[in-house]
């Protein structure tokens, strides 16, 4: 059953669906309100042709709570890609881990496609709420209730047309503000980076000046801001520009990675405009794409980050047929999460540990410590050697609950693989780890949820909701306490 089930986290889903769950065991909790949102890759085959995992189009499904019952809605981002490649049944577009079958359409392809598959949020406040589908280079706005694509999502003209988007923009607890980044591609020199903040009415009301980064393009994941700096980091790898023009392999396999290089923690001012601060990370620190937390103590910075020390061969994340086509043999690193203390002034990393000896990705915190001080991180890790490509997490078989000032780990598996989490806090918390924890686990016969007490992980579900519908592995998870989809 097993290497079924691992294929089939890349096989597409290209129903979408809107129905009352009824398969409950356990109970709902009762006070549990919103939405358990996910983005994963609806369509990875489109005639005869395959896309990567992440190249795939994106298809957002949510499981609504309300009352102690539930209801479940899918919908497929209709992007100007989608609608051109679902009627004309073939993949269009190059991307950035997927090349064209035919090796000579991908010589100066560089106009890469976006399916608008990595993550999914809500934001905005009365009629100014939506749920965004984020992926960088931009995103799509969906309607809160039907998941009806509206067009492109641009931040109130914060991100112009040609500029890319952070693709999974977080929520700062102390203002209640969006925090994200734009990035200006800068052809022949370095990318520039800019972090913005967006209030409840998608106001633009704080951001940086433009920052030059160190390479172009230059690859930047997730951030968080704190009281008085955003933070991100700049991965090691350069692309072998000509590579990737020439098109023999993937645009993703001629990023390389510069002997003795190691990742970067870029700090920008939150406030008065001073210049980007470049903080070397420790090596073998190479990749650093996902943010746990980060926070100030003090004159030093805490910041928490799930590292790795090799390549991550993505273009090998693929339906089979894709995978056997490129010549990767690189085995996935642990994907290990890191606690490092920096000295912003100095520029320098003066402390770093690891939080746990598992691999673990991607991170979830609460909402409520989100830029501050806290002690509970969540994440999918790895159970067992069950399934043959445990370094990619959409082949994790656990959930865990790290304490990152003592270490205690607490997991719980259930047989079959999981999604990546949501923290979602009872209404009347009364500690931070005070909620539950959100899953999707991946059966044979379909996608459910489990939700867990976040104290108490290791008992297993007080609630298993089962959909019966198919879904591929999801990208990103989020909790939407504002939303709910219509049935
Ligand atoms: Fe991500």
């Amino acid at each position: 059953m097993s290497s079924v089930l691992n294929e089939s986290v890349y096989e597409s889903q290209p129903e979408e669906h809107a129905f009352r769950v009824t398969n409950v065991s356990g109970t709902v909790p009762a006070d549990l309100s919103g939405a358990f949102l996910r983005s994963s890759p609806g369509l990875t085959k489109l005639g005869d042709h395959y896309l990567n995992y992440f190249d795939g189009h994106a298809l957002i499904s949510g499981m609504s709570f309300r009352d102690g019952a539930a209801t479940f809605r899918s919908r497929f981002v209709r992007t100007p890609l989608y609608e051109e490649e679902t009627a004309k049944k073939a993949v269009v577009k190059r991307r950035i881990f997927t090349n064209h079958p035919s090796r000579w359409s991908n010589l100066f392809a560089l106009d890469f496609g976006n399916g608008a598959m990595h993550d999914v949020y809500a934001w905005g406040e009365g009629d100014a709420l939506r749920i965004v589908a984020g992926n960088d280079p931009g995103h799509f706005a969906l309607d809160p209730r039907t998941l009806e694509t509206k067009g492109p999502e641009r931040w109130n003209g914060a991100a112009p047309k040609g500029h890319e988007m952070g693709p999974m923009p977080s929520r700062d607890a102390a203002t209640g503000h969006l925090v994200g980044w734009v990035k200006k591609p800068g052809g022949l020199k370095p990318d520039q980076l800019k972090f913005v903040e967006l209030d409840g009415q998608f106001r633009v009301v704080n951001e940086t000046p433009f920052h030059a980064l160190a390479a172009s393009p230059a690859v930047v994941h997730d951030q968080r801001a704190t009281t008085n700096w955003f933070v991100a980091t700049e991965q090691a790898v350069r692309l072998a520009a000509g590579q990737a023009i020439w098109g023999a392999t993937t645009a993703f396999e001629a990023f390389k990675l510069p002997p003795g290089a190691t990742a970067t923690l870029l700090l920008a001012p939150r406030h008065g405009g001073g210049p980007l601060i470049r903080v070397p990370l420790p090596a073998p620190v190479v990749i650093a794409f996902h943010v746990i937390n980060a926070y100030e103590d003090g004159d030093t910075l805490i910041v928490d980050l799930v590292t790795y020390d090799g390549r991550i061969p993505f273009e090998t994340f693929a339906p089979k047929p894709l995978r056997e086509r490129v010549s990767t043999k690189d085995a996935t690193p642990d994907a290990r999460p890191m606690r490092l203390r920096v000295d912003p002034k100095a520029g320098r990393v003066v402390e770093s540990r690891l939080l746990g000896e598992r691999s673990c990705e991607p991170p979830e915190v609460a909402d409520s410590v989100m830029g501050q001080r806290y002690r509970y991180a969540y994440f999918p890790t790895k159970a067992s050697d069950a399934f043959p490509e445990q370094g990619f997490f959409g082949h994790f078989d656990a959930v865990c609950r790290i304490d990152v000032e003592s270490g205690e780990t607490r997991a719980w598996s259930p047989g079959c693989l999981v999604s990546s989490v949501s923290f979602v806090a009872r209404p009347s918390a009364a500690s931070e780890d005070d909620g539950w924890l959100l899953t999707w686990l991946h059966r044979p016969g379909g996608s459910a949820v489990a939700v867990l007490d976040a104290q108490r992980i290791e008992a297993g579900p007080v609630a298993t909701l089962d959909t019966g519908v198919h879904l591929p592995a999801a990208s990103h998870v989020r909790w939407a306490a504002g939303v709910q989809l219509q049935p």
